[in-house]
């Protein structure tokens, strides 16, 4: 009696799942949720990439001055690993799989840890293209999206904006540097 309604659940089960046939998940719009995972996978990449140059950025300066720096980093990095996850479920959500690590291509040439740890102004500056470069693939997704997928825009949406304060901050670093001629 019991596996006979078991069975009876279960074949209703499978009469009862189909694609949505509206929205990013509808099979229509494969080719378009293909081309979104791309755009998120790279989005998470580079937050992963982030995290490991902040990560280095908020240990390896010495000096007074970059106390203050490294504190702000460190508070970015926690923000960017959330990011990271933020982007990979969205990734899953979207019948996508996230990457293993093999797949990493590191391309932040610009936040390489400097020659002497004392130069903060190299980091400043790193962070600031890094912050930057998030910022123009963000405002791409929110494009690419938009009308089609109100569920990853409004989520990069929010992303965008913590990257946008991020770049803010750093830029004001910076501009105390160049007041005193030192970048
Ligand atoms: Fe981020
Ligand atoms: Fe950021």
């Amino acid at each position: 009696m019991f596996s006979e309604g078991l069975c009876g659940y279960v074949r209703h089960m499978t009469a009862n799942t189909r694609s949505a046939k509206q929205g990013i998940l509808a099979d229509k719009n494969k080719a378009k949720r293909e081309e979104i995972l791309k755009l998120l996978t790279k989005a998470y990449w580079m937050e992963m990439e982030t995290v490991m140059s902040y990560t280095a950025g908020s240990i390896n300066p010495d000096g007074v001055r970059a106390q203050e720096i490294i504190e702000s980093l460190k508070g970015d990095i926690q923000e960017e690993l959330g990011h990271a996850h933020q982007f990979a479920s969205r990734i899953k959500e979207l019948y996508g799989v996230v990457p293993g690590s093999k797949d990493f291509k590191a391309e932040q040439t610009y936040l390489q840890p400097p020659k002497e740890q004392t130069d903060i102004v190299s980091i400043i500056k790193g962070v600031i293209e890094a912050e930057t470069g998030a910022i123009e693939h963000y405002n791409k997704v929110i494009e690419v999206t938009d009308q089609i997928d109100p569920v990853t825009q409004d989520m990069v949406i929010a992303i965008l904006r913590d990257e946008e304060g991020h770049r803010r901050l750093f830029e004001g670093f910076l501009r105390e540097y160049e007041i005193e001629g030192l970048a």
